[in-house]
């Protein structure tokens, strides 16, 4: 029996009960929340992960040895309280709690232990700053809006074991010191101690090992990985996060996606009782680039771009006339009806916004009721200015915002642009969960830093059959078979068809700059394989953290990870990364070398 509980077994917990449980002895075991002292009550507001359970301790049925030790009991405390469970009547009732109709007359009661004042109160509008509570993170997780995320975070998990096993995935382990794997982020590096000078890489993704799961006759294969980038972070990135995996054998873009859609109307129902519509809306990657400037676009607003180039083709404004002679283009953003809305200032610190997406300028036209302000008229004639006020479908009361460039920073600078204008008009519904596949990717980007094209997704995707013929030619132009699924604006999960045939591979390795050497040396496991009957085959990820950050309504996955890490990638509650011994270091045969300033 132990000796702390002394045989007490708890009953439920506090919000399983419900008026129907009045009369009831119950065992409750928690934290202490709030303790309310009127002398001869003591009113406490027991805690557990489901919630909150008013608990009473009276000074005329409870003895006095056990009154005083009542009177002692604080924030955090751990108790054990056995009692009857009793009906709140009249203004008693508290309407915000779960169970703000019932409470507990504590009969008997154990305090198993006590605490500290906590650096912050345990409260889901605490204010305290996040890197407090990230140091304190086990404090943190204790508030009741973090509970539930985390749960929740164990019920996305559960319904994607179920459906995927359900639909005969299974799931297989891989490993995690290994070797480096094509995501394009940086690896993260682990020395061996019996291979001196030698490095598994953690993998940032199972990619290569679910691929040989195919080839070795698995057919269906998922993962709830855990995945290890060294990016830089933002608010969706953590360097160590989870994917649910995903492979499977035999397949078209179209059966992915189909199972996938499964999945998702599933979990949407099950969690928040969404109704997603199937099937979902599939965009090619040019059309999303051409109407919201993302390959990730938030659906759940207009503010779509326009196409202006033809207005200003031959104009007299060299700013426009310069971006389309070298390959670019002009585009706008009608905020309709938004241009009392805008004051000059506003305008001027968009400008400065959209420079950090690398535009050069951010060019206006605001149709005011009494003025037509623009600091770009002078340039044009009546006829191009008309030109865009049909095209962009202009009307008085409406505020044209014009970028000029090569498309890449007119898409990236305008899609940000349009995010930011929906948030400030307040055009996005927070109600509306707009699921969309974004399909045809282009198989390769050109690095100026590299001077060489890039695999988009990953060196493995397939390109499209009717595509194959430009392979050589004009790589830019060859679409892949790659669809990443987004949700409101955030890519949360993304995969692809694989290549299996060994030709096609090496053509692919030849078209990305790889030598035949660098090859080998990096795939040379996954491309002997390959010779022994790979299947058809492709699959997805997950983004585990971003869904339940989603589903959760939170802003950052932080909260929804247990213990995150912050922007330098560092823990503030373990104060990982850290200096090890220098014997350790030894034993790996690393020796440090700190930059020189
Ligand atoms: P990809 O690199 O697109 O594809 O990753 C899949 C999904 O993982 C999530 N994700 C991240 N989440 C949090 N922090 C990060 N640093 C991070 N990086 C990625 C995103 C993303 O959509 N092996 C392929 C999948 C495949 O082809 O099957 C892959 O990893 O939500
Ligand atoms: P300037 O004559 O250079 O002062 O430019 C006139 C207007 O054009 C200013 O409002 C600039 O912000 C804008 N502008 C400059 N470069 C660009 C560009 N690449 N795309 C759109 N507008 C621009």
């Amino acid at each position: 029996m132990s000796e702390f509980l002394g045989g007490w077994k708890r009953t439920c917990y506090c919000t399983d009960l419900t008026t129907e449980d009045v009369g009831r002895e119950v065992i409750l075991m928690g934290w202490t929340n709030v303790r309310r002292d009127l002398g001869a009550l003591i009113f406490v507001q027991l805690r557990d992960r489901t919630g909150l359970m008013q608990v009473v301790f009276d000074s005329s049925t409870l003895s006095k040895e056990d009154f005083d030790r009542a009177s002692t009991i604080r924030s955090e405390y751990v108790l054990a309280i056995k009692g009857k469970l009793s009906e709140r009547t009249g203004n008693m009732v508290n309407k915000n709690m779960k169970t703000g109709a019932l409470e507990v007359l504590v009969s008997e009661f154990k305090i198993l232990s006590t605490s500290e004042t906590t650096p912050f109160e345990i409260d889901d509008n605490c204010n305290a700053s996040e890197a407090l509570r990230l140091k304190y993170r086990y404090l943190d997780l204790r508030r009741p809006v973090m509970q539930q995320n985390l749960m929740m975070r164990h019920k996305i998990a559960h319904i994607a074991r179920n459906y995927f096993s359900e639909n005969d995935f299974l799931e297989i382990e891989t490993p995690i010191l290994t070797k480096s794997t094509p995501e394009g982020a940086r690896d993260y590096l682990v020395p061996s101690r019996v291979h001196p000078g030698s490095f598994y890489a953690l993998p940032q993704s199972p990619q290569l090992f679910k691929q040989l799961l195919m080839l070795s006759g698995f057919d269906r294969y998922f993962q709830i990985a855990r995945c290890f980038r060294d990016e830089d972070l933002r608010a969706d990135r953590q360097p160590d996060f989870t994917q649910i995996d995903l492979e499977m054998s035999f397949v078209e873009e179209d059966d992915v996606m189909s199972v996938n859609e499964g999945f998702l109307k599933l979990l949407f129902k099950e969690t928040i009782g969404y109704d997603v519509q199937l099937p979902l809306p599939r965009l090619p990657w040019s059309e999303a680039m051409a109407r919201y400037g993302s390959d990730k676009p938030d659906t759940r607003f207009g503010l779509e771009l326009c196409d202006i180039t033809d207005c200003v083709r031959d104009c007299g404004f060299s700013v426009f006339k310069g971006a389309i002679e070298t390959g670019g283009s002009v585009r706008c953003i009608n905020a309709k009806g938004a241009s009392a809305q805008f004051s000059r200032k506003e305008i001027d610190a968009l400008g400065e916004y959209v420079k950090t997406y690398h535009a050069k300028g951010l060019a206006w036209m605001n149709w005011k009721e009494d003025a037509f302000q623009s600091p770009i008229a002078k340039f044009l004639t009546e006829t191009e200015l008309d030109a865009i006020k049909a095209k962009a479908g202009m009307e008085p009361g409406d505020v044209v915002f014009i970028v000029a460039d090569k498309d890449p920073v007119v898409f990236a600078s305008l899609g940000a642009l349009r995010l930011k204008l929906g948030d400030k008009l307040g055009l996005i519904p927070q109600d509306k969960y707009n699921l969309l596949w974004v399909t045809d990717f282009p198989q390769f980007e050109w690095s100026d830093e590299e001077n060489r094209f890039m695999a988009m997704h990953h060196p493995f995707t397939s390109p499209k059959d009717e595509d194959l013929q430009y392979l050589e030619s004009d790589p830019g132009a060859v679409r892949a078979k790659a669809y990443d699924i987004v949700l409101n604006g955030v890519e949360i999960g993304g995969g692809s068809i694989r290549i299996h045939s060994q030709e096609l591979q090496k053509r692919m390795f030849r078209v990305l700059g790889l030598s035949d050497e660098q090859v080998n040396d990096r795939f040379g496991f996954l491309l002997n394989a390959f010779r022994f009957g790979p299947p058809p085959h492709g699959g997805m990820a997950y983004g585990l953290d971003r869904l339940a950050m989603l589903i959760c309504g939170g802003s950052s996955i932080r909260d929804v990870i247990a213990f995150p890490k912050v922007q330098n990638a560092s823990c503030p509650l373990t104060g990982a990364p850290d200096t090890v011994d220098p014997k350790q270091l030894k034993e790996l045969h690393i020796a440090c070398v700190t930059d020189e300033e």
